[in-house]
């Protein structure tokens, strides 16, 4: 079967620069950015968090759109063309970042029942309670397999639907004009949730807690690691996303302006959302007498828990303010899954020449299938352990390998010049291949070197065992794609455009 390549190309640059906001902005920034940018010296954090994005978020974005749109085909595929030798890391990274897709399902399973309990703040008195022992009926352990919760299981297949309906068709009639309205969207319901937040009082207790500096900290390594950690997850930075987006593109596109763009876009919103999380928190604390530092917290506490806490005590405005919060989330978090199936759909209809719409419709069914586990008693810790393996170890060592093998033996030289001649802000020099070369690689080993030191030091038996599974399957089912015989005759054959 023929790929019919106007399937898989974007209908302008506008779908391709906010499908790539859309996947960029996502829980990290609500939920996590926050909490980082608090407890690493509040406003000192933001001298690493500018240099992490000058020195590593822009350059190595370059690198990964340049090399993804010369290929103009799927990450398996072109990393095939550059050594048949790696085809296995060509298929390591998406099959990761689809592990993410299966249990992202979750959370946005989580949220879309939030969604329906703000209007009525179904959560009760005690929202820690509620989301531990009624929703989740968490137990931490794994015998918790057994115990199916049929209202997860329902609200993360409506979100797997939704997520078919939008991917299985073309591109630009799915994604594209999906992402040319939900972007836009995310950041006007974000500014009305921002804006309302800053009027509240106890506003400002929160803001001069979160940017009072801490300068002493610029000396200390860790908030300088948490920099680079943040901008590696929130710019979602060489797991083949960004790869498969720009090799989507028509010939005429700007990637260097792009990139800059994005990366703007992306921490704008972070930046947003941390000033409507601390107001809100300030607000509680002055209602409450706790103090801030005791509130704040990230991850699912945050958003589920200290959130309708915060509802419960905000009278009638919760009743607005609730659903819209957790809307928020909900397109965040759809935006950013929609991306994570594109690397594995993509060098899927490359390799086995199945067409977009019937990959894609393969994929979510297997998904939504394999995502049940995470609707029982034990998903939730579950979820936490594999989240902690692809994010901190699995998706890091696919990124430093990544960048060795574009910007060496590749060779990134070969990018500058075709680069410069479409780019109407910044031009590529020496300083570049100086970055991703040298610096990018070292930087980002030293991170996963620091990660996979924290999973072996604070991991439980439990951990252990289940990073050892998500191992095991992410290594098994990267070999299946890997060795199965290429059923399309253009597997192979690979044009370049630069
Ligand atoms: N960049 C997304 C965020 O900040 O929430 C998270 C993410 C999405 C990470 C997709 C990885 C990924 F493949």
């Amino acid at each position: 079967m023929e790929i019919m390549a106007d399937k898989n190309e974007w209908g302008s640059n506008m779908s391709f620069i906010l499908a790539m906001i859309g996947s960029a902005v996502g829980l990290g920034n609500i939920w996590r950015y926050p909490y980082v940018l608090y407890s690493n010296g509040g406003g000192a954090f933001y001298i690493p968090y500018i240099v992490a994005i000058l020195l590593m978020g822009i350059p190595f974005l370059i690198l990964e759109y340049g090399v993804g749109y010369n290929f103009k085909s799927s990450f398996a595929k072109a990393i095939t063309k550059i050594n048949s030798k790696w085809q296995y890391l060509g298929w390591l990274l998406p099959v990761a970042v689809f592990m993410i897709m299966i249990y992202y399902s979750a959370i946005l399973g989580w949220d879309g029942i939030y969604m329906v309990l703000s209007f009525f703040k179904g959560w009760g008195a005690d929202p820690n309670t509620y989301f531990t022992a009624n929703l989740l009926q968490a137990s931490s352990s794994y015998t918790g397999l057994t115990n199916f919760i049929p209202v997860i299981a329902v609200a993360m297949l409506i979100g797997w639907v939704i997520v078919w309906f939008i991917s299985h068709r073309d591109l630009e009639a799915g994604l594209g004009k999906v992402s040319k309205i939900l972007v836009p969207a995310l950041f006007i319901i974000m500014i009305i949730i921002v804006g309302f937040s800053l009027t509240l009082p106890g506003a400002s207790i929160g803001l001069a807690e979160l940017f009072d500096p801490d300068w002493s900290l610029l000396t200390h390594f860790e908030i300088w690691m948490a920099a680079f950690g943040q901008i590696v997850f929130s710019l979602s930075l060489g797991m083949s996303i960004a790869f498969t987006y720009a090799s989507y593109t028509k010939d005429d596109a700007d990637l260097v302006t792009n990139t800059i763009s994005i990366a703007l876009a992306n921490s704008l919103f972070e930046n947003f959302a941390a000033l409507g999380v601390f107001s809100i928190l300030g607000y509680m604390s002055l209602q409450s007498g706790t103090a801030v530092a005791d509130l704040v917290t990230q991850g699912t506490g945050l958003v589920f828990i200290v959130y309708p806490t915060v509802f419960n005590v905000l009278g009638q405005w919760a009743y607005i303010l609730g659903p819209l919060f957790f809307l928020t989330v909900y397109l965040a978090g759809l935006t950013s899954i929609l991306s994570t199936i594109e690397p594995l759909s993509f060098s899927i209809q490359n390799k086995f020449g199945l067409s977009r719409s019937r990959t894609m419709t393969i994929l979510i069914v297997v998904g939504a299938a394999i995502s049940m586990v995470y609707a029982t008693s034990f998903g939730g810790d579950l979820l936490g352990y594999v989240d902690t393996f692809i994010n901190q170890i699995a998706l890091l060592l696919g990124v430093i390998l990544e960048c060795i093998i574009f910007a060496w033996i590749f060779k990134a030289e070969r990018l500058i010049d075709f680069l410069n001649s479409r780019s109407k802000t910044i031009k590529l020099g020496s300083w570049w291949l100086v970055v991703v070369k040298y610096i990018l690689p070292i930087f980002i080993a030293i991170i996963w070197i620091g990660g996979l030191i924290d999973v072996i030091n604070a991991g439980t038996v439990d951990q252990l065992v289940f990073t050892a599974i998500s191992a095991a399957i992410l290594l098994v089912a990267t070999l299946i794609f890997t060795i199965l015989p290429a059923k399309n005759p253009e597997w192979e054959n690979t044009e370049e455009r630069v």
